[in-house]
């Protein structure tokens, strides 16, 4: 199981200042030491967190593998191709959302997003591997077999949400992750898991790769983010 870190947040706290600390670079090399497979980085389009600048300088500091989220804007997809991270996982934006909400619609029963299908074709021409942000909902992920992605991200926001009071969203994960490796697709995971709530999808056999931010750059500023991340690694590793 590879453990990423979205660092992200990092940023967000230094954007309410518009300084230049915390240095997510920085963090990012801290997290690498403590155990972390990879780095995850969103460059949104409204740069709320995550700036160009940042992405630059963790594509040459990077001593892992880079992860970097993206909508299916044509000039975030441009840079993607100059900085060549390891992956690129494509996700939905909304503006006004507090963080990524769903997964990507692939048009299941109708097109698929014009948009979607060139940054596809662009990040694929370019040697990166493509991973699809989506719901654990077996139509979608046929969909993104159809278009031809080795990965796709399952959303765990659901699960995170209802964990406590419903068995069904862990369930549902579990059938998708099994579904998606069965057709041949590479099985990650992410968004809204916890130090509490991380177990059961970290044992679920089928998913290679856990995506985390907030919740680790958040126990971070009271433990420091090494321990952050090698607390998160442990639990990951002892689910297995
Ligand atoms: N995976 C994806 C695709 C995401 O968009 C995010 C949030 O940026 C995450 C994982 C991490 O979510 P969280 O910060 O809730 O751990």
């Amino acid at each position: 199981m590879r453990l990423y870190i979205n660092v992200d947040h990092v940023a967000t706290v230094r954007q309410a200042r518009r300084t230049d600390e915390p240095d997510p670079v920085a963090a990012a090399a801290l997290c690498e030491q403590a155990g972390a497979d990879g780095i995850t980085m969103h460059l949104r389009e409204d740069r709320r967190h995550i700036q160009d600048d940042d992405i630059l300088a963790m594509a040459e500091k990077v001593t892992t593998a880079l992860n970097l989220e993206l909508a299916a804007a044509p000039d975030i997809v441009t840079l993607a191709t100059e900085i060549k991270p390891h992956h690129a996982t494509i996700v939905p934006e909304r503006r006004e959302e507090i963080t990524t909400e769903g997964g990507l619609n692939l048009g299941v029963g109708g097109q698929t997003d014009a948009r979607l299908v060139d940054a596809i074709a662009v990040l694929s021409d370019a040697g990166i591997l493509i991973s699809l942000f989506i719901g654990p909902d077996l139509e979608t992920i046929d969909r993104a077999a159809e278009l031809g992605v080795p990965a796709v991200e399952l959303h765990t926001g659901e699960y995170a949400n209802s964990y406590l009071r419903s068995d069904e969203p862990l369930e549902r994960l579990r059938l998708a992750s099994s579904h998606a490796k069965e057709i041949g697709l590479a099985v990650h995971a992410g968004h809204g898991l916890t130090y509490r709530n991380v177990q059961p999808v970290a044992a679920i056999p089928e998913v290679e790769e856990l995506n985390i931010g907030h919740s680790i750059v958040s126990h971070s500023i009271i433990v420091g983010i090494e321990a952050a991340v090698r607390e998160m690694r442990s639990l990951v590793d002892s689910a297995r």
